[in-house]
């Protein structure tokens, strides 16, 4: 397992801690503007779906050469064979983390750790997304029918990722506890659906605070809104690191 993971840091240097920025902008001119008011705190980004398809890698190596370290969250669901190689292009690219969906089986998963490890031996942290925080239980049932307490699904899917050989999951920061008891303190819980006690919530719904996440279980935040649409991204970033970090 590659464990090449960043502890919690509390100095000044804000650089590479567990608080992961969202940037979910529609192009990389918008990202830049955005990243460039953090000064020389370069901090962990996630780049999604919206912003990897409008830019494609580039928009990934140009953030490395800034240096920032780099989740990115593509959630690769397919035939075991495609993942595989979509994940050793993925590790060619020098990202950190990246995920797929648990719900492709362990097989999938299994290739995906195959074709994500280099010939060194090394890889990005892999994790798998459990159920999305926007399904809710009825819609589990109902539209995809897995029956069963969503708790116990999110579990059973991070139970299988683990047997798959990946380091952690994404899952809701109201569900690191669970995961954490089922798979260990060392099974990675990456967690998005972070809000301040006093900020908007918008349109998420399984919600809590940077420190109550980290006492729930919480290793990394996934925090968006909170910070790019903060009237001071800067301050809202450092008030977000030094709740989560303590
Ligand atoms: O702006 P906000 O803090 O809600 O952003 C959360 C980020 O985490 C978004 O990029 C969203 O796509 C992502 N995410 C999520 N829930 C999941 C998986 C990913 O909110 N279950």
């Amino acid at each position: 397992m590659n464990k090449d993971v960043i502890a919690p840091q509390k100095s000044a240097d804000l650089s590479g801690t567990p608080v992961i920025i969202a940037c979910d902008f529609a192009s990389a001119e918008e990202t830049y503007r955005f990243l460039d008011k953090m000064g020389d705190v370069k901090p962990y980004v996630k780049i999604g779906m919206e912003l990897y398809y409008a830019e494609g890698p580039a928009i990934v190596r140009e953030l490395k050469r800034r240096g920032h370290k780099i989740f990115l969250d593509l959630k690769l669901h397919d035939i075991p064979n495609t993942v595989k190689k979509a994940m050793s292009v993925l590790s060619r690219l020098d990202v950190d983390m990246c995920n797929l969906h648990a719900a492709g089986t362990i097989e999938m998963m299994k290739a995906a750790v195959e074709g994500l490890t280099r010939e060194d031996g090394t890889r990005p942290i892999l994790l798998a997304v459990t159920q999305l925080t926007s399904t809710s239980e009825e819609r589990m049932h109902d539209d995809l029918l897995i029956q069963g307490n969503i708790g116990d699904v999110v579990v059973h899917y991070a139970k299988n990722a683990q047997a798959a050989g990946l380091d952690g999951v994404v899952c809701s920061p109201l569900e690191a506890g669970m995961v954490k008891e089922a798979c260990g303190k060392d099974f990675y819980t990456v967690t998005p659906g972070i809000r301040f006690a006093d900020g908007v919530v918008g349109d998420q719904v399984r919600i809590t605070t940077p420190a109550k996440a980290r006492e729930i279980g919480s290793d990394f935040i996934v925090v968006g809104r909170p910070i790019t649409a903060a009237e001071d991204p800067v301050a809202a970033y450092q008030r977000c690191v030094k709740e989560f970090c303590g």
